[in-house]
């Protein structure tokens, strides 16, 4: 059936500014890393999708290599684009980035100018655009000079390929450089994506919100529900069907003892906020200064709307934020 999206899909969402740019972004956005490849069930894709953009999210993150198998995610999301969302391409903001490996041999991975440009091309036509709007460096290249891969974004960006540049899991220091050479470069860096939720606070520790809020630079937060671990999902076991149920899958090795008790204490705690535990994760997550969106992934439409919710209630008393530090044993943040 042909997909209509909601008129009233602007109406119960206010956009924020990506740091000092003219771009803005929904609070929630929707990551395709898991549940969009060619392994999944392609109507469930398609109507995550739709449930996202008919309230409001207009942000879709991609990689070169989601899926499973690698690319197949940006090929789901192109033919969704191509066969539903006709004529509206211009309210969504795309983004997808390279880093990982994706082709065997030398020129395959990383962030050698060569790597980064070739990639990008092979995810527009993946993607069947001429163009994403936003494109990240997806780790830091401990062998490419920092020089020639912020390059290859500055390059990226001229050649109208991508509308903005970004960085992803780039530690503080290196965020400074890189910043400091697109700024040269007359590419301003758009945004930093780093990994930021209840269990992983290390951009709290490590001052990198204070260091792209100083520059300007907005921050897309992804795993903010740790993969799930931060839902009411693993309260009872690992459940079929969930991440932690795939086989060797890593997340089944952080649901250790100590990690369940802080899931059940501050499953309570969101519970007294009249929130599920995936509704406070996200409204802690957008209560740092300095994060422009939490990026949130889902298998099913349903958790979508869940999520959503979260934007009911974003503040956080004091005494409730210490609660939290309490649980997470973080008290000396
Ligand atoms: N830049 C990077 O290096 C990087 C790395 C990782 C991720 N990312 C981006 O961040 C996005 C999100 O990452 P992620 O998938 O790890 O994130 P996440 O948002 O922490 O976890 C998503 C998973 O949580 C579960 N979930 C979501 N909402 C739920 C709800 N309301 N109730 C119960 N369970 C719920 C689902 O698990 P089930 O599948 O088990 O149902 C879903 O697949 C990715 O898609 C990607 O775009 C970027």
């Amino acid at each position: 059936m042909k997909y209509i999206p909601k008129l009233s899909r602007y109406e119960n969402i206010e956009y924020e500014q990506c740091g000092r740019s003219g771009l803005k972004l929904p609070p929630i956005s929707l990551g395709l890393w898991y549940n969009f490849g060619h392994v999944d069930v392609f109507e469930n894709a398609r109507e995550t999708i739709f449930t996202a953009f008919d309230n409001g999210i207009t942000h879709f993150d991609l990689a070169n290599n989601y899926g499973p198998p690698p690319g197949s995610a940006e090929e789901n999301f192109g033919r969704i684009l191509r066969d539903d969302l006709v004529g509206f391409r211009d309210e969504i903001v795309i983004s997808t980035k390279a880093g990982w490996d994706m082709w065997p041999g030398p020129y395959g991975d990383f962030g050698s100018r060569k790597y980064m440009i070739a990639s990008l091309d092979q995810s527009l036509t993946r993607l069947g655009v001429d163009y994403v709007d936003i494109f990240y460096h997806h780790r830091p290249d401990p062998q490419t000079p920092l020089e020639e891969t912020m390059g290859a974004l500055d390059y990226i960006v001229r050649s109208g390929k991508a509308l903005y540049v970004g960085i992803s899991n780039y530690p503080s220091q290196i965020t400074a450089e890189a910043v400091g050479i697109l700024e040269d470069l007359g590419t301003p860096c758009l945004v930093h994506q780093p990994k930021y939720n209840l269990l992983n606070r290390q951009s709290e520790k490590t001052g990198l919100f204070d260091l792209l809020q100083e520059r300007g630079i907005g921050c897309v937060a992804f795993s903010v529900l740790n993969g799930g671990l931060l839902t009411d999902k693993y309260l009872n076991g690992i459940p079929d069907g969930s991440r932690a149920s795939i086989p060797g899958h890593w997340l089944k090795k952080l649901l250790d003892e100590e990690t369940k008790t802080k899931i059940e204490k501050l499953n309570d705690h969101a519970a007294k906020r009249g929130q599920t535990l995936a509704q406070m994760a996200i409204a802690w997550v957008l209560r740092q200064d300095g994060v422009t969106t939490a990026l949130c992934g889902a298998s099913h439409p349903n958790q979508v709307h869940d999520n959503l919710v979260a934007l009911d209630n974003k503040n956080f008393s004091e005494k409730e934020l210490k609660k939290i530090d309490m649980i997470l044993g973080d008290t000396e943040l």
